[in-house]
């Protein structure tokens, strides 16, 4: 049996754990295993040689970050940019031949929204497909999370807990600008933990005066200097996501960026302190994977090899609580997962008193169905 992987779109801390648990037990269950470069590109380029992946070619990666086999999320297999040009064209029957030739059995795909949507568009033109979930965004439907969230949550921590200090001396406000696209969860996570004052997320659009409220209440109680985390994807009410790129450069997602800008222009002259940015940027997804993406990036590859060697294909490996399972990639569904703003998590903020840019509404109490349940 011959089977390829691939790691689609940007990177994410743990890519290398999966590639190796893939590999070491795809060997252990005799399967031959070969490795795409740069996602899709080394199967769309038909002069291009895969990678044998065998237990040398993992040795040493486990707590490397980026990806051996490369990534790039420009190329979409369905909409291939032409060069010198604004249309695209459906390169999926160049892929499949590569597929054909090489007589591969069944495509991994570790990759996020976008190449499980691949995933099932080649499922569907016949193709055995096998989705594994990555994204330091965590906005993957159908796993309770993805590899590379915690690790870029982490980052972010060290950042807040870091500015901490220099706001304080300073006596200022500082906005820390942090990924996620449309999706709230590294801003969620990391402003909990590092206690920030102010978490504004996609999924709540802010009123700028809450804002200035906690900024006013802080510095009248002794409190002088403030903590701002603003997710990339963030937006003032009635205003739409700040936006790098206005136009999406063929076959690609737009590129988000400005909401922290955005953001210190709205509380300008509003409050008394200097205000600064600091946008987090790709230090969120570099560098070494935390302890729990090296392992569950491991067991989601590991679990991606044994489904090939039983054909349980067209299916998307999850992690549910603590537990790695399978769901079929037609249950996925399309689109982020967003933060519930009425969910445990957005819950524990208010109760800390972490202003989330909005009246809370009546029923956001931090585990209401637990409470019903206890009596
Ligand atoms: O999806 C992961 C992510 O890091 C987003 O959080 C961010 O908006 C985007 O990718 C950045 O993409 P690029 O690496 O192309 O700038």
């Amino acid at each position: 049996m011959k089977v390829c992987i691939l790691t689609g779109g940007g990177d994410a801390p743990g890519l290398n754990a999966v590639i190796r648990g893939f590999t070491k037990r795809a060997c252990q269950l005799g399967l031959e295993a070969y490795g795409s470069e740069d996602g899709f590109e080394g199967l769309l380029d038909p002069s291009k040689e895969l990678v044998r992946l065998d237990d040398g070619a993992v040795r040493g990666i486990l707590h490397r970050g980026g990806s051996i086999l490369g990534c790039s999320n420009k190329s979409n297999p369905f909409a291939m940019a032409i060069p010198g040009s604004k249309q695209t064209r459906d390169a999926s029957p160049d892929v499949v031949a590569k597929i054909r030739r090489y007589g591969f059995d069944a495509l991994v795909m570790v990759g996020g929204d976008g190449t499980m949507h691949y995933a099932r568009r080649f499922m569907a033109l016949g193709v055995p497909c096998i989705g594994v979930p990555k994204t330091i965004d965590n906005d993957l439907r159908g796993t309770d999370q993805t590899f590379g969230f915690e690790t870029a949550v982490n980052t972010a921590t060290w950042a807040i807990d870091t500015l901490h200090s220099t706001a304080e001396a300073h006596e200022r406000v500082m906005i820390l600008e942090v990924m996620g696209r449309y999706a709230g969860w590294i801003a969620l996570a990391s402003g909990l933990a590092g206690g920030a004052d102010a978490i504004l997320i996609p999924e709540i659009p802010y009123e700028v005066e809450r804002v200035v409220a906690k900024i006013k209440e802080r510095s009248g109680s002794g409190r002088p200097f403030t903590i701002l985390v603003v997710a990339e994807g963030a937006a003032p009410k009635g205003g739409g996501v700040s936006e790098i790129e206005t136009e999406a450069r063929p076959g690609q997602l737009k590129r988000l960026g400005g909401a922290g800008d955005r953001l210190a222009r709205e509380l300008s002259g509003k409050v008394d302190h200097e205000i600064r940015v600091t946008v987090l940027g790709h230090l969120q997804r570099g560098g070494t994977p935390s302890a729990f993406d090296r392992v569950l990036g491991m067991r989601m590859g590991i679990h991606a090899a044994e489904m090939c060697a039983r054909k349980a294909y067209g299916r998307l490996v999850v992690l549910e609580g603590t537990t790695i399972r399978s769901i079929p990639l037609a249950d996925v569904g399309e689109g982020p997962r967003l933060v519930d703003p009425l969910g445990q998590l957005c819950g524990a903020a208010r109760a800390v008193g972490i202003e989330l840019g909005d009246a809370p509404p009546p029923s956001a109490a931090s585990s209401e169905s637990e409470r019903e349940s206890e009596q």
